[in-house]
């Protein structure tokens, strides 16, 4: 079957140069580089694009009607941007911590809600006893708001479980949703998200590398190894056992650090070559270099300060001025329950100093260089002839548009893999 989308406004290829390559500094913010002003058509057939070109043109060489087997879709002008890649996302959990913004105003913070009881402790406790249809209805739930909000590929985390079963349980459903639904999805081993109640560091520690983690690479399902490296949960000296522990088993990994303080935890993702170190709030200056010299992605996510009450500071503006590769991404989890990409692209620019392009290429061709085994081969996060046709058509004649309707929905049509999703 083809497709032909023409007449549309203004096309953020995003293409440029080697695509397995994050673009970095003055590259993220080349509008001339990224769009492509004199190209109104695209023509899909199956799940990939297969030209790029003006709308008389491919009108000429295709026509203008239905038949059999074309359908054109007139776009009216409407600006067209890749489908949205969520490189850092907790999917699955059950239970409600809505409760929580309360106690943060009555004074307590993250970590006191964490010991008293709420925090990931309440989402496990939740999560453990939900079953595997339960959660994939919730999945399933949360993917079709993705979709709307024009997300198209998502990176889901385990990490709610913290046993042997109720890992593999996540994972298991994880790779259900992938089966069930279009999203690109790739999943995530985060056991060590936390000690879970009655068990010692020491001993869970033990029993990530022995059990869950031989247990999960023998599933299949799990692509990365992730770690909550932060003071008060996993040190250093942990993070790097578990690490190394995966990736001897072949899972490479992604971590979450310096959410709170700077605790070296990015310094240690540049060492161990992680893929990607997300929340890097409080990282240093010499370990964002590090970062970059290391091909690490550093990957922020403004959501979770957002809604934890805390001052947005995250050096975006300093990341392109240093050539410093960077992601954004949602960290959907029971704390910041927004899958919405463009929202986190809302902070972006009109919080924290990027530019509508520079944002767009930091939710879309950057964390798609991360996540490269996916099951289908192909590199998305870009607009390009042979790409796949994951694709946005916004409700505006401007691509600029994405990052400016906070709390509303700049999307009109997603396109994942050739198909229309929402
Ligand atoms: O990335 N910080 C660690 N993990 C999640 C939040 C977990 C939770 O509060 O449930 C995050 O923000
Ligand atoms: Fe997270």
């Amino acid at each position: 079957m083809r497709l032909l989308l023409l007449n549309s406004g203004p096309v953020a290829t995003l293409a440029n140069g080697d695509i397995n390559s994050p673009l970095t500094g003055i590259e993220m913010s080349n509008a001339e580089a990224l769009v492509l002003e004199g190209c109104n058509g695209i023509l899909i057939e199956d799940e990939i694009i297969s030209k790029i070109a003006s709308s008389e043109e491919l009108a000429n060489e295709f026509g203008t009607e239905d038949n059999a087997a074309l359908r054109v879709i007139d776009c009216q002008s409407k600006a067209i941007i890749p489908g949205f890649v969520d490189s850092h996302t907790h999917l699955l959990w059950g239970g409600d911590r809505a409760n929580e913004m309360q106690l943060r105003h009555d004074g307590l913070t993250y970590s006191d809600i964490a010991k008293s009881g709420g925090g990931i402790q309440k989402t496990v406790k939740y999560t453990r006893n939900i079953s595997k249809d339960r959660l994939s209805k919730l999945g399933m739930k949360r993917i079709s708001r993705a979709f709307e909000f024009g997300t198209t590929t998502m990176e889901c985390k385990s990490g709610y479980g913290l046993s042997v079963d109720s890992e593999l349980k996540l994972l298991q459903v994880n790779q259900l949703l992938s089966e069930l639904t279009p999203m690109g999805l790739h999943s995530t081993w985060l056991g060590a998200h936390d000690v879970p109640k009655g068990m010692t560091m020491e001993d869970y520690v033990d029993e990530l590398i022995h059990i869950q983690l031989p247990a999960i690479v023998d599933q299949g399902f799990a692509s990365y190894a992730d770690v909550f490296c932060e003071p008060g949960w996993f040190s250093l000296e942990d993070t790097e056992l578990i690490v190394k522990a995966a990736s001897e088993l072949g899972l490479p990994s992604r971590l979450h650090v310096d959410e709170f303080v700077d605790g070296g935890g990015l310094a240690l993702a540049s060492e161990l070559r992680a893929i990607s170190g997300d929340h890097v709030g409080h990282s240093s200056s010499s370990a964002r270099e590090s970062a970059s010299k290391s091909g690490v992605m550093q990957t922020f996510l403004p959501g979770t300060p957002y809604i934890l009450g805390h001052d947005l500071t995250s050096p975006l503006k300093q990341c392109i001025d240093n050539n410093w590769a960077f992601s954004l991404a949602s960290d959907f989890n029971p704390n910041c329950r927004t899958v919405s990409i463009p929202f986190v692209g809302s902070l972006a620019t009109h919080r924290l100093g990027l530019s509508p392009i520079e944002a767009l290429v930091a939710v879309t061709r950057n964390p798609a260089t991360t996540l490269l085994n996916s099951s289908d081969g192909q590199v998305c996060g870009s607009i390009r002839e042979g790409g796949p046709a994951d694709l946005l058509i916004l409700d505006s004649e401007y691509i600029d548009a994405w990052c400016q309707m906070p709390g509303d929905n700049p999307i009109y049509k997603t396109m994942k893999s050739g198909k229309f999703v929402n």
